[in-house]
């Protein structure tokens, strides 16, 4: 089977890791720092936080924004539960904004006459989280506007995009944002296994985000409500969790880094291959906004089911019958059960539901041959017919 996203690890990534565990500190010794520095080195933001997963990074990038009961959370339904599960972990209601039909992301359009509903009714979102889905960046420029006019924070999402670029900027400086999430998990452009990082410009959050990392624990005196009992002395000072990464983790993050653009640049031969190698067949190929250069971690087909004899669901498993790994990012969040306990309901976000009718994402990865790429191109044709 072929998958539709594989880590790509080398041998100087299985030496660092090999050193640390050889190393006096598997977790909280250099390793951390150091793959935090290579983070702010390559976005240019003024901090980065590592954590176990992106999910954990976006709960504490909510609470420090102060996300809390009474509060909404808005993001979009074509991404990982996660980017909406982390509004719940606070106490706060979560809604959704329906997603541009070209390039998938939440709709800057809907998310202003959303925007102009809620201010009557008083219920303005606190957060909006923006997910750079598959890569491409949402229309930053215009979301954070609109986050002057109306006064929501916002979250970019950046599970997907690590690598990539918006306006020629990279993804993670945080000029639109107030803290922007990356993820590390395997299939994602670089990988520690589990694990996720938190990036801001502004040094309250970031202090509140590296004590909800680890128990709500502070070291530093000038933190504390009293001097130090001693050198062994630390405060709790608020409520925190064990969300830190290891050293293994940060070390693979450190080697992989070094790797980062020429990941992302294999990436994008291979798309332009694939969209070169599926031209004339009836679907859309994945459209790129000319603000972006994506990071590409997905590359997603939408069948032109008029066109076609076949359905959905029978394309795609005549994709897995043939031995390509094909998936579908994502099932809209509010038609999961959990959601739909909430209140929401088929029908809600028409463009998103419309999507998932449509979808299925084929196999992208930087370790991908030509070969690998040929057989899918074949197994596609081959389902569509
Ligand atoms: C858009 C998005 N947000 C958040 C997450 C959660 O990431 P993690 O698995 O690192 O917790 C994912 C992972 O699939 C994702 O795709």
């Amino acid at each position: 089977m072929i998958p539709y996203g594989r880590q790509d690890i080398s041998q100087s990534d299985i030496d660092a890791v090999v050193n640390v565990l050889q190393s006096d500190f598997l977790t909280q010794g250099p390793q951390v720092p150091a793959f935090e520095a290579l983070v702010t080195g390559y976005t240019g933001a003024k901090h980065a936080l590592a954590v176990n997963s992106a999910t954990s990074a976006l709960h504490i990038a909510c609470m420090a924004l102060e996300l809390s009961v009474g509060d909404w959370l808005w993001t979009t339904p074509i991404t990982f539960v996660a980017s909406a599960n982390c509004g719940l972990y606070c106490g706060a209601q979560v809604d959704f904004v329906d997603i541009d039909p070209k390039t998938y992301n939440l709709s800057p359009e809907f998310l202003e006459k959303k925007l102009i509903v809620a201010k009557n009714e008083n219920k303005l979102p606190k957060v909006l989280v923006v997910v750079h889905l598959c890569g491409q960046p949402c229309d930053m420029q215009r979301i954070h506007a609109l986050s002057q006019e109306y006064g929501f924070k916002i979250i970019e999402d950046a599970s997907h995009a690590i690598g990539g670029k918006y306006q020629e900027q990279t993804i993670g400086n945080c000029q639109y944002s107030d803290i922007t999430v990356f993820s590390f998990h395997p299939v994602k452009i670089i990988t520690t296994a589990e694990g996720g990082m938190v990036i801001t410009n502004n040094d309250e959050l970031a202090s509140r985000m590296a004590l909800y990392r680890s128990h709500g624990i502070t070291r530093d005196p000038s933190a504390m409500t009293h001097e130090p009992d001693g050198p062994w002395y630390y405060q709790q000072i608020d409520l925190g969790f064990n969300y830190r990464m290891t050293e293994l983790q940060a070390a693979l993050g450190v080697s992989q880094m070094s790797r980062l653009d020429e990941f992302v640049a294999r990436r994008h031969v291979l798309a332009a291959r694939y969209n070169q190698l599926l031209q004339g067949l009836p679907i859309t190929l994945p459209w790129q906004h000319p603000d972006s250069y994506s990071g590409l971690h997905l590359y997603v087909l939408r069948l032109d089911l008029q066109e076609l004899t076949r359905s959905h669901r029978e394309v795609f498993e005549s994709l897995r019958a043939q031995g390509i790994g094909v998936n579908l990012h994502y099932i809209p969040v509010h038609t999961q059960p959990f959601y739909q306990r909430m209140g929401f309901k088929e029908g809600d976000f028409p463009e998103s539901e419309q999507y998932y009718r449509e979808a299925i994402s084929i196999p992208m990865f930087q370790t991908m041959t030509e070969l690998q790429q040929d057989q899918v191109v074949e197994a596609v044709r081959k389902a569509l017919q």
